[in-house]
Parts: structure tokens; sequence; C-alpha cells
């Protein structure tokens, strides 16, 4: 799909259908809503009058040949209350509205009326809404699947601003990081296990200039990854443990950034093993990964001039004759030795050698990005990401960039208290807390591995996956903008 920029008017651009988003209740827009409905001889107002138009968010109305019009359709598109308009909005109102005719056979579709009243970014939002419309999820359908047809997507401007331009392709970039990480996350786990996440990653490291180095059980054994390894032990797919690096300031001697993502292929639990309907959206639980490497992509493309290392422990949590048992004590590359009475609470013993390895490269940061408790989904629903953090400033960075990419997060607490649930009499710490608090306690035992270092946790186990596509769920790729977007600052 080809998106770009047209200096041109609304009624002389040739395509197969124009979309201009309409304001519910907008003073500003009455000149242009009035020059409208003259050149549809009043079709406007005869909608409005019937109320077959809304302008209700994303819902759209398609007005067959407007004669006046060089467009073979014209698209109404609701934009809600002028007072709501932001570019969360206008991300979802192009997702909404592209989600809906990217199956008919339009190819060349032109938009008319993205910020009118602001800038660059409603520009970026409004192409990285329509870049997500396109993936839909159903990848291993023989018949049905939903086609997109559209080639091309023409913003039409009166006249050119600078850095609108600029402002598109980000958001084409972002957009197709975004469907990368969905695409990803789809996949089942009898299609990706961790040697294939790192096969992915190698393919990628090649395709955009990143330096790869993908550490095999050998490997990881003689850096003592001792968590990582436990965690594996219980499958017949080995572990691998991923480096990706992106050198955009090559000569200078800054510190680099690191992004941490939990890869768990597949997460039954271990012994500790899951019910059934709790297991069913595991698949999903390599969403940090995904979402690091996609991020790595875009950060690549963007050639952002920073020093930044995507860091992915991959393994698969099974249960067999070789797997962890609940009461073990497994000893982290650290050398805190860890007692682990949940096997389910995998991802922050792999998280632990992660943190670890990335704290020796002297970062300025560290974000981790994971699945990481249930107890998170219970707090913020599918709405919010759990946020915790060490430190003021990157906080407020990341939230900074949050404000941007539209993913929101809450920030939940890392006192001290949450510390003595992880005490162990036998070891350094054990790896469960008791039922209440459950993504604080998670937070603790991984800030143990991070110590001071500036950090952030990103627990997405809620928003990874959303309810879109009737009651389906399909993965978001939530927090793959927030991560550029916080390194691009
Ligand atoms: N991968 C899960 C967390 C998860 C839950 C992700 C729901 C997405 C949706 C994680 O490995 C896990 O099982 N955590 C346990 C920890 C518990 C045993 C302390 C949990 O949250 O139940
Ligand atoms: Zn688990
Ligand atoms: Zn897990």
């Amino acid at each position: 799909m080809n998106i770009r920029l047209v200096k041109g008017t609304w009624d002389s651009i040739e395509c197969d259908a124009l979309m201009i988003p309409l304001f519910e209740d907008d003073k500003d827009q009455e000149e242009f809503t009035s020059t409208l409905d003259q050149k549809l001889d009043g079709l406007l107002s005869e909608l409005k009058s019937t109320k077959e138009w809304k302008a209700k968010l994303g819902r759209i109305s398609v007005i067959h040949r407007p004669d006046q019009l060089a467009a073979g359709r014209l698209i109404l598109v609701g934009a809600g209350k002028r007072k709501d308009d932001n570019t969360q909005s206008v991300r979802s109102l192009m997702m909404q509205a592209v989600g809906q005719v990217k199956g008919y056979n339009f190819k060349r579709l032109a938009v008319y009326g993205i910020g009118q009243a602001d800038s660059d970014l409603s520009f970026q939002a409004a192409v990285e809404g329509a870049v997500i419309a396109t993936y839909e999820g159903d990848d291993y359908k023989t018949t049905d699947r939903a086609l997109n047809f559209i080639e091309e997507i023409l913003f039409v401007v009166d006249k050119e601003t600078a850095g609108v331009e600029e402002a598109i392709k980000r958001g084409e970039i972002l957009g197709e990081a975004t469907n990368l990480a969905r695409r990803l996350i789809n996949e089942p786990g009898n299609r990706v296990n961790p040697s294939s996440l790192a096969q992915t990653a190698t393919e990628l490291a090649d395709k955009y200039s990143l330096e790869i180095e993908v550490l095999g059980e050998p490997e990881m054994e003689k850096r003592e990854m001792g968590a990582v390894l436990a965690v594996a032990r219980g499958s017949d797919e080995p572990a691998r443990f991923i480096v990706l690096r992106h050198r955009g300031a090559p000569e200078s001697d800054a510190k680099p950034i690191v992004l941490v993502g939990k890869g768990v292929t597949f997460d039954s639990g271990g012994l500790s093993l899951k019910s059934p309907q709790s297991m069913e959206r595991m698949k999903s639980d390599k969403a940090g990964a995904c979402v690091v490497l996609a991020a790595m992509q875009a950060i690549a493309q963007l050639q952002i001039k920073r020093n930044i290392v995507g860091l992915i422990p991959a393994v698969e949590n099974l249960p067999s004759g070789r797997a962890l048992r609940p009461g073990d004590v497994v000893r982290s590359m650290s050398g805190t030795t860890i007692e682990v009475l949940n096997t389910d609470a995998e991802g922050r013993l792999i998280l632990a050698d992660a943190l670890c390895y990335g704290r020796q490269l002297e970062p300025e940061y560290m974000v981790d990005v994971a699945t990481l408790t249930g107890a998170c989904v219970i707090a913020l629903g599918d709405f919010r990401a759990g946020l915790f953090s060490n430190n003021e400033e990157i906080c407020q960075k990341l939230l900074q960039a949050s404000e941007r990419s539209g993913e929101k997060f809450w920030r939940l607490p890392l006192d001290d208290e949450y510390r003595k649930e992880i005490e162990s009499s036998i070891a350094d710490i054990k790896n469960v807390g008791g039922r209440w608090g459950g993504a604080s306690i998670a937070a603790k035992f991984l800030e143990e591995f991070v110590e001071d270092l500036p950090w952030c946790h990103l627990d997405i186990a809620g928003v990874a996956l959303s309810k879109e596509n009737q009651g389906f769920k399909t993965p978001t790729g939530f927090g793959v903008r927030t991560l550029v977007e916080m390194v691009s600052s």
C-alpha cells in the first residue's frame, strides 16, 4: 500500500473513493459542510434530516457517484464531537473507516480534512490507523479471508506545510511495525518456537541492517543464565537469547538504551499447569518479544540517532520429565538464587537473566515489556497497560511517549512492602508471593535484577490481545509505538 501527500482540491481529486471526516457539532466546519452540501445538491442536509448520517466516531456513509466531484464515491466519516478531537480520535476514526471499506474494490483512496486544525501528529496518527486497519488476523483461513483492495491512499491538502510528508512516512513505519508485531503474536505455538523467533529476528536484522547475535543453550550456560535455562528445560525446543543492536550513534560514547521483551512462545504453566481456558491465549505470551522486535525494525527504518539494544529471552514453558519442579532452586545470571514455587511465574525468571544481561551493557535506561501477570489484567482490563518505574524522569518520558502513541498506561506501585512477599527461607528470593497485588509483586521481583538503574516495566498482559473483531481476541501490537516514541525523544 502506497501512502502519499498530494496538494490539490478535494472536489477535483481523482480517486475511487474520497473520505471526509465530519464532526457532530462543529461550527468551524460550517462553511465547508455548506459547500459540500451544495455540491451534493442538498443530499447532506437530507441525510442529516432523515438521521441516515450521524457523525459518531468511525461511522461511515457512502455516497455513490457524487456528480460534482471527481471521486467515484464520497465516504463521510464520523469524527465525533469537536471537543473530543485529538490524535487518538483521528487514529481511531481512520482505523474504523479503512477497516470498513478495505474489502470494497477501491484501489485508490483519498482522504481530505485531516489535520485541519492541527499538525503533523494528526497525519502520523491517521496513517498509523489506516495501516493498522489493513491487518485482519485471519492468517490461516483458506477461504473467506478479509481482503484489502486499497493500493494507494492519498492525503489531500490545500497547501503543503513543512513536516507533513515526514509525519506520513513516520506513520507508515509505525503502522507497519505494529502490524509486524500483531502478525508474529498471532502465530500459534506450533508455528513459532524460540529458534524460529530467532530466525525471524535474523531475517529482520539482515533486511534493516541491525546487528544480531543469537545465543544458543551452550553459550547461555557459559554466561550462567540459569533462570532462562531452567524454564526451557521442560520443552524439547531449546532456548534462544536474541541480542539486536541498532548503532545510530556509532561515534558517540553515549550510553545505549536497552529494550527487553518476554518471549515465551507458549506458556502452559509448566508443572504448575494452567487450566485449558487460561491456556487458550498463551501463544501470545511472546507479545513482549514481538513488540521489541517490531520496535527495532521501526527504529532502524527511522534511523534514530541513538544506540539501542533489543534483548529477547525466548523459551517455551511446558511440563515434562525434565521440567522445573515447584520447590526447585535456580541460580540466575546475577548470582541471586531463586526458589521457584510456581512454574507458571516463568516470565519473571527469564526476564531476571535478561535484565542482568542488559545491566552489564551499562545503559542509560532499560524498559521491559511483558505479558507478565493475570493480576494486571484484573486491575486494568484490556484498556491500559501497567507501568512500574523506579525513576521519575524515565517514567515521565514514557508517559509523554504514550501521549503521542495513544497507547494508555497506568502507573502501579513498587513499594518496599511488596518485597516482603518474595522473601524465601531457602534461597535469596522466591518467584511468587501471595495472591493480592500480584502485578506489583512481580514488578518488585524484576527490580531485584535492575537494582538502581533507571527502568520501566510495562505489563501488557491485558492489552496484548483485544476484543475487536466480533469478539475474537486479536493481537494489538500494544507497546511498539510507545517504545519508538520514547527512544526518539
Ligand atoms: N503469561 C502469564 C500471565 C498472563 C495472564 C498473560 C493472563 C496474559 C493473560 C504468566 O506467565 C503467568 O502465568 N503468571 C501467573 C503468575 C502467578 C503464578 C504468580 C499469573 O498471573 O497467574
Ligand atoms: Zn506463566
Ligand atoms: Zn507467561
